[in-house]
């Protein structure tokens, strides 16, 4: 039987980057569910933030902080922002170029609630979609494509592997090491920013395994999107757009966000999609994302993501204002783990990236602040993993596996996705959270495929966390019912 020395599931940024970190003669299996960039680090547009210089460290630390509503762990996000620098320098000497100005100087932008501009870009608005291009392009190890990881081969408190489904076949595939890099849960909600393969089956799958899951309310929803294109990923218009100068407007012109927050765009995320959130509700007005303090041609060069993809669908920018509505974009709860990205009470089981909750984002994910986690903690998690060589004797498991979609699927998964936008999102209120987990409960005694299952699962701890949690805190925001 062939033993890998480590499988990552998943090759988004932090999946390639533990790959890149491993020895090039350590034999390390990337597994992903489709093709390799449908990943939501593909899709990253703004950048990666990190400390402008020395003195930025604990400026940063403090912003992470305040954007997190109290939530973060301290150390943690002392680890994000110290050894970010260090994970930037060093991508930057592998050779990847981020964008510069004309002077050479590498060009940082703002975003909100950053206190000042330290967000690096590439390819003006593809700084995602460079990485994960340059990662690729680096990876010297095995890569299996449109195989979905149907089971974790568990016994004990000792991973031995994974089950895999790829073109009607199960596989087991065994490893000294197992990490999750799968990313967060897009695809249990009716708008989100997230790449299709991103359905939340693997937190359901570490429930089921005994893993805690932790965080699981805090769900962001990001500002500006335009959601009325087909296919289930919907258009993110970067926080950077704001940061350089875009207004929120209503249809009569109205910057209302300052009505809500004195930093009016630059507001935090959480609250920058509420207020919008609530100014449609009690309004009945349509909000747009004004980009008309942009000159045509530098908003075409720096933000050409943006500008093709928007003129794809009939709009040409920056001319023309974009009718935004918030949309899931980020899973801030996940898959409970040390500062090394290993998951308590396993000996060999390790998870990094927005699968995993370390609490460096708390209740609220600063912007910018992810791909500068995965480059961080993929690097721990793979220098943990080599200090601690760890030894087990290997069983065979068997490939048998239950079906994974079932007739009805489909239906009822639609139907969770509109309930979790509905009843689990942006605001949330008590009856409506009991409510969804009745339903949830509901379609879990049905005849469903496993992958359903686990996607109903992951969507039950959102929903229990968010009844659990009576206060609003970040991402969280409960409404209270008068009387
Ligand atoms: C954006 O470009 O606005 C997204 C950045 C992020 O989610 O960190």
């Amino acid at each position: 039987m062939k033993i890998y020395d480590a499988i990552i599931i998943g090759a988004g940024v932090a999946g390639l980057n533990a790959a890149a970190c491993f020895d090039k003669n350590d034999e390390v299996l990337v597994i992903c569910k489709d093709n390799s960039w449908d990943c939501n680090t593909f899709y990253a547009q703004g950048g990666v933030s990190v400390p402008y210089d020395e003195e930025d460290v604990d400026v940063h630390i403090e912003d992470t902080i305040e954007a997190g509503a109290g939530l973060c762990d301290r150390e943690a996000v002392r680890i994000l922002c110290q050894d970010g620098r260090v994970a930037v320098d060093d991508l930057i000497n592998r050779g990847f170029l981020f964008d510069r100005d004309e002077n050479g100087e590498l060009h940082y932008t703002r975003e909100a609630s950053h206190s000042r501009a330290r967000i690096l870009h590439a390819g003006g608005d593809a700084t995602g979609r460079q990485m994960h291009h340059f990662l690729m392009q680096e990876n010297v190890h095995t890569l299996l494509y449109n195989s979905t990881v149907t089971d974790l081969l568990i016994e004990g408190n000792i991973c031995h592997g994974v089950r895999v489904y790829h073109k009607g076949i199960f596989r087991n595939y065994y490893a000294k090491t197992t990490i999750i890099a799968s990313g967060g849960v897009g695809s249990i909600y009716k708008y989100h920013t997230n790449s299709k393969a991103i359905s939340g089956e693997m937190q359901g799958l570490a429930y089921e395994k005994g893993m805690e899951l932790r965080d699981m309310e805090m769900m962001q929803f990001h500002p500006t999107v335009f959601i009325h294109n087909q296919g289930a990923r919907k258009q993110l218009l970067t926080e950077a757009l704001r940061g350089e100068g875009a207004w929120i407007v209503d249809e009569n012109g109205k910057r209302f966000l300052f009505e809500y927050d004195k930093r009016g765009p630059m507001s935090p995320r959480n609250i920058v999609s509420r207020s919008i959130f609530d100014w449609k509700q009690k309004t009945g007005l349509s909000v747009y994302l004004s980009l008309k303090n942009f000159k045509s041609d530098f908003f075409k060069k720096r933000f050409p993501t943006i500008y093709f993809n928007m003129k794809d669908l009939g709009l040409t920018l920056p001319q023309e204002d974009v009718r935004i509505s918030p949309a899931f974009h980020y899973a801030m709860g996940g898959i409970k783990t040390d500062l090394n990205g290993k998951v308590p009470n396993f000996y060999n089981l390790y998870a990094i990236g927005e699968v995993a909750n370390t609490r460096i984002h708390g209740a609220n994910r600063l912007a910018s602040n992810s791909l500068l986690e995965g480059l961080v903690f993929s690097k721990r998690a793979v220098l943990d993993i080599k200090s601690r060589d760890f030894e087990f004797e290997f069983r065979v498991f068997s490939k048998e596996e239950e079906d994974l979609v079932k007739d009805n699927d489909k239906k009822l998964k639609n139907t969770l996705r509109t309930l979790m936008w509905e009843n689990a999102g942006i605001v949330r209120e008590h009856t409506k959270l009991e409510e969804t987990l009745k339903e949830i409960e509901k379609m879990l005694k049905s005849d469903i495929g496993k992958l359903l299952r686990l996607r109903l699962k992951t969507s039950r701890e959102i929903v229990r966390a968010a009844l659990e949690r009576k206060e609003s805190l970040g991402a969280h925001y409960i409404k209270k019912l008068k009387g």
